[in-house]
């Protein structure tokens, strides 16, 4: 294998919409940039609805990420406008909002309690009965019993705003190496690079590690910096909504269905997108006829209308899960190494703000307020012993 070498100021291990947010705004800021990924504008957003969902995703104990979800659905119209006027791609911003339905008494029980949290809060959510939710949604079954009307949640198409992402790296100059990063290359308790896969070593005077849920395994970082980040497995469907029955549904519907979250989320071209699954099962990516079933099952008391579209495409991708269901963002233990990674369900809701709160470490090696309760330090043994 031939050894060849390059240069830079910045090397991102991976080409996710993370890897490849925090590429451009870097090379916004004047650093050269490059990254590393066989498959550049590949990964879980691929898979990903897109939907942006701050307020109907919100769990108990998860405030302190709630304001970092609110923060990025804030900068997501500029965002999206920045990236349309840098590349000309459209990504499918989408200020629809969102309708939270409960089918069973139990379901509906759960909803009182999203709403009374999301009302602790200060966030806008509305009780709907079920028949203000089919006047919103006539699609609806007949058995909705009720839902939370949430006008603040929106959607994005992932694969679109990947593609731009891309565009907009390669007109802002970075450089992309199109192999896996096998190993951290480390000088002196500093990280300095990286060699990939197809012999290739990058010398980089700050290196990102934003490989989604592949972060937690790369060879060369020390095992007390590797982020702690697993695989959670996502199974999803995307449907046609042919011309003749549009518009079948006009903002995202999702539901809890004995105790399993289904969404969907209807674009402007048509397409259904149909999730997702949870499920912990390492980086099998395999789409199970359960997984579908279930999906198709729960849609269907939702909606039943589904069974007559035509069923495009079936998919699993893999969630970055870490300990907290929040991200590790900014400097690592390790000089040198910088974490983007363990975004869990919400990584193409947190590409906004994880490009801006990026850049912002790499130029002047601190993070803004805004992230600092998500550095890795949260779960380093003296942080946890004095937590
Ligand atoms: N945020 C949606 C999902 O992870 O399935």
């Amino acid at each position: 294998m031939s050894r060849t070498r390059s240069t830079s100021d910045v090397l991102v291990i991976g080409g996710g919409i993370i890897g490849l947010v925090t590429a451009w705004r870097a090379a916004q800021r004047g650093l050269r940039t490059a990254v590393a990924d066989p498959e550049p504008g590949g990964g879980a957003a691929r898979v990903a609805a897109g939907m942006l969902a701050a307020v109907t995703e919100l769990h108990y104990g998860e405030e302190t990420l709630l304001g970092l979800n609110l923060d990025s659905a804030r900068r997501y119209p500029a965002f999206a406008a920045e990236l349309a006027e840098a590349t000309g791609h459209d990504v499918g911003y989408r200020a629809c909002g969102t309708l939270a339905v409960a089918l069973d008494a139990d379901d509906r029980a759960h909803l009182r309690e999203l709403h009374a949290l999301q009302t602790r809060c200060g966030l806008g959510s509305e009780w709907l009965n079920g028949r203000e939710c089919r006047r919103l949604e006539p699609m609806l079954a007949p058995g909705v019993r009720g839902g939370l009307r949430v006008d603040g949640d929106h959607q994005v198409d992932p694969r679109r705003l990947a593609d731009a992402l891309l565009a907009a790296c390669e007109r802002a100059g970075v450089v992309f190496h199109r192999a896996f990063a096998e190993r951290l290359t480390v000088v002196r308790d500093r990280a300095r690079g990286a060699l990939l896969a197809d012999g290739h070593e990058v010398d980089a005077d700050q290196v990102v590690l934003a490989a989604g849920s592949l972060s937690g395994r790369l060879a060369g970082v020390p095992d007390r910096v590797l982020p702690p980040v697993r695989p959670v497995k996502g199974q999803v469907l995307r449907l046609r909504v042919p011309p003749a029955y549009a518009p079948f549904l006009s903002r995202t519907v999702r539901a809890v269905v004995r105790g399993s979250h289904v969404y969907l989320v209807p674009r402007e071209n048509g397409e259904l997108v149909v999730g997702a699954t949870s499920e912990e099962l390492g980086w099998d990516t395999t789409v199970t006829a359960g997984g579908v079933y279930e999906l198709l099952r729960d849609a269907h008391e939702l909606v039943p209308g589904i069974t007559e579209l035509p069923l495009t495409e079936t998919r699993a991708g893999l969630r970055p899960g870490s300990p907290d269901n929040a991200p590790l963002l900014g400097p690592s233990a390790l000089p040198g190494l910088h974490l983007a990674t363990g975004h869990y369900r919400n990584g193409v809701l947190l590409t906004p703000v994880t490009g801006d709160v990026m850049a912002e470490a790499l130029t002047t090696g601190a993070l803004p307020d805004e992230a600092r309760p998500f550095t890795a330090r949260r779960f380093s043994p003296v942080h946890l012993e004095h937590a």
